[in-house]
């Protein structure tokens, strides 16, 4: 883990030539505090999945640069309503939920990604103190937070970061009054329920809301309400086939990062709702039995065996309070659509 010098940011000037240094990785005159996983993990995590028995890689994974970029361009395709719809509740609300968060905060973002959204709360909160958007996607990161930092008078500090893991936060130069996390995105959707309610417990912890009755900063969390099933089917299902392609380009990505050999043409994409689970449950499937080499092991498909991609969970807004309150965790306001689709929830 290492922290680079920091320098200010310059909110003025014209967005500068991207530079790359030695690793091939973007450069940056924000001080970026890595504290993102090597190699090694990488490799150990997928040979977990795809050794499993019933085959799966992890969510995170999808987010490489290009990855980063196929996200941004599902948030406009017509049937993922999510981000639309998100949007649409900032734009309304996002001064009812900067006055909830109070002056002088340093506003967090886990999985922060292109902070779009965020830019609507930034414009309306009362002097933050700072803006920590981590992400573990970090060229991409970096391109977002620069953006940021040129357009709002606020002190940007991105983090470079798998941010279910613990990591430690950047100071700030300036006097923080209170700590906010943002998590929009229905990214909290990725997670199984226990896991989701285990990070929400290390957001509680890292805002001091939660904290004996004395609250303390505020989790703010976006997450997808359970509605019509062939709405939700759709979205993960677009017909320009972008999220396909956000899957294939996992396997891509792995070709690249680790030598493996995965084919992209050997294999299907389908999202289908798992009314157990209590998600939509994204899967590549074998077209036809396989052999493939990673990082020196063999893999062996069976003709039509799946590949579990990625999970996205959906709650009604009593499930989402009980999940809240496994870890102490109250739904103190609720911000919604008019169609109630989506919900972006006040949690201390
Ligand atoms: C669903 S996107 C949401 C992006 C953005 N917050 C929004 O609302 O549009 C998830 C984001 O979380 C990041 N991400 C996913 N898993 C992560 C992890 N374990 N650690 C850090 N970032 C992660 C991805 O790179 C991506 O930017």
């Amino acid at each position: 883990m290492s922290q680079r010098p920091s320098h200010a940011s310059d909110t003025t000037s014209e967005p500068a030539p991207v530079e790359m240094d030695a690793v091939g990785s973007r450069a940056s005159d924000l001080p970026l505090l890595e504290c993102a996983p090597s190699q090694r993990p990488l490799i150990e995590e997928v040979l977990e999945g795809l050794t499993a028995e019933e085959k799966f890689l992890p969510a995170k994974l999808h987010y490489d640069h290009r990855g980063s970029e196929l996200f941004e361009r599902i948030c406009s395709v017509e049937e993922y309503y999510i981000t639309r719809t998100e949007l649409g509740i900032m734009k309304d609300s996002s001064e009812e939920i900067a006055e909830s968060i109070g002056s002088g905060a340093m506003l967090i973002e886990p999985g922060s990604g292109a902070s779009l959204k965020t830019r609507l709360l930034l414009d309306a909160l009362d002097s933050p103190a700072a803006y920590v958007p981590v992400d573990i996607s970090r060229d991409f990161l970096l391109e977002a937070a620069e953006e940021i930092a040129r357009r709002h008078e606020v002190e940007v500090l991105p983090v470079w970061a798998d941010f279910t893991k613990a990591h430690p936060l950047p100071e700030a130069d300036g006097e923080v009054e209170g700590r906010a996390i943002y998590f929009p995105g229905s990214t909290i959707g990725n997670f199984t329920r226990a896991e989701a309610r285990d990070l929400l417990g290390r957001f509680a912890e890292m805002v001091g809301a939660n904290t004996s009755g004395d609250v303390g900063g505020s989790v703010i969390v976006g997450f997808d309400q359970k509605k019509e099933i062939g709405r939700m089917e759709a979205a993960y299902n677009d017909a320009e086939g972008v999220t396909a392609e956000f899957n294939y380009n996992v396997l891509d990505r792995l070709g690249r990062e680790l030598e493996a050999d995965l084919d992209r043409d050997k294999f299907t994409f389908r999202a289908e709702w798992d009314e157990e689970v209590g998600a939509i449950v994204s899967r590549l499937r074998a077209r036809e039995a396989h052999e493939v080499e990673v990082a020196g092991r063999t893999i062996v498909f069976e003709s039509g065996e799946p590949i579990r991609m990625e999970e996205s969970h959906k709650y009604t807004r009593e499930e989402f309070e009980a999940l809240a309150g496994q870890v102490g965790l109250g739904l103190d306001r609720v911000w919604s659509d008019p169609a109630d689709d989506f919900a972006v929830a006040r949690l201390v």
